[in-house]
């Protein structure tokens, strides 16, 4: 006898019917990856002719601004949109007033003006922080152990005109400082940059899994203490959504989550409230732990990359910060 047919339901609804193909998959695939969706973050350091690995970043390393066009050149082959460019700044030039942050001739301001002239197709991002460029590896100017916010988006201000003088198309402030994405696109419009947008790193964490990053920087060796005292505490999601409401109000172009993975479920709060183009950053951390893993035969290279960044999209992403950008890129163009 045949079993009772209950319509919408098993036996007459069966999930497995549209995955038992490849191209029933394909066709009923809700998210697509793409070289367009990511960005790639690229280290720069003082030198010529060299790149140097990052030892807790498998695969990354950091390169000298001669060989910049090579980097910008494949990246833009692969179709994969922008750059963003992290500055290996000599340890000699950080100050406790971070002023080479706003270096016309400083290190980030030669990469920006390299790439822009070597692969005027690719989008430059660069950061507005002063890690790279305080002696006290802070993202603001410390004093008597204090972060300062107002002293600090000053300076901001100063290093997002010389960034953008010297071609960069987008400036990320990553500092958390309060009130720094209206100031800085005052500064921006004031000196003629009102085509220079703004990329906000809206809610960022304090996080554990920034340490690689600091590795490939030089900021570990220098940073005193934590920065929980800017950074959003990963205890909590509402503060997130706050943090995004004033980044926008402020004017900012596009928001960022960060770190990524650990943090998708403030994507989709992100995405779902603002409906902002809305980025996610995998950071350091997470690509130093896949390598890891894939090092010791424990994960497939290939296939736990292309699942983490899938999962980015579904959570809402519209694009994804990524160490992973050139191999992602080169997997998805082989299919
Ligand atoms: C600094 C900055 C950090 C990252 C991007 N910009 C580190 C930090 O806040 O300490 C982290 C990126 C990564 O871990 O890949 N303002």
């Amino acid at each position: 006898m045949n079993p009772p047919i209950y319509p919408g339901r098993y036996p007459a609804t069966r999930m497995r019917r549209n995955r038992r193909t490849a191209w029933k998959r394909a066709l009923v695939a809700e998210n697509r990856l793409s070289p367009s969706d990511f960005i790639y973050p690229i280290f720069v350091c003082e030198g010529t002719g060299t790149k140097t690995p990052i030892s807790s970043m498998p695969g990354i390393n950091r390169v000298t601004v001669d060989l910049l066009p090579e980097v910008a050149g494949e990246a833009a082959e692969l179709g994969i949109p922008a750059l963003a460019i992290f500055p290996e700044v000599d340890p000699a030039a950080k100050t406790p007033d971070a002023a080479e942050a706003f270096n016309p001739g400083n290190l980030v301001c030669r990469a920006i003006q390299a790439v822009r002239t070597s692969t005027p197709s690719i989008g430059i991002i660069c950061d507005a922080a002063l890690d790279p460029f305080n002696s006290d590896g802070h993202d603001g100017i410390m004093h008597d152990g204090i972060i300062l916010n107002d002293q600090t988006i000053e300076v901001l201000c100063r290093q997002s005109v010389v960034q953008a003088q010297a071609g960069c198309d987008v400036i990320a402030p990553s500092d958390m400082m309060d009130g720094r994405v209206g100031v800085i696109r005052g500064a921006l419009d004031e000196a003629g940059f009102e085509h220079v947008s703004i990329l906000a790193y809206a809610a960022k964490y304090a996080s554990a899994f920034y340490g690689p990053f600091r590795d490939a920087i030089g900021t570990n060796a220098t940073l005193k203490g934590d920065k929980k005292t800017y950074q959003i505490d990963p205890a909590n999601s509402d503060e997130a959504l706050r943090e995004v409401a004033l980044d926008i109000a402020e004017g900012a172009d596009m928001v960022m989550v960060k770190p990524g993975l650990p943090y998708l479920d403030i994507v989709r709060r992100v995405k779902d409230t603002f409906g902002m183009p809305t980025f996610s950053y995998q950071v350091s951390g997470e690509y130093a732990m896949l390598k890891a893993a894939v090092q010791n035969g424990w994960l497939n290279n290939d296939a736990a990359i292309l699942e983490t960044l899938t999962a980015f999209k579904r959570a809402g992403a519209d694009g994804i910060l990524t160490y992973f950008a050139i191999e992602a890129a080169r997997l998805l163009k082989r299919g």
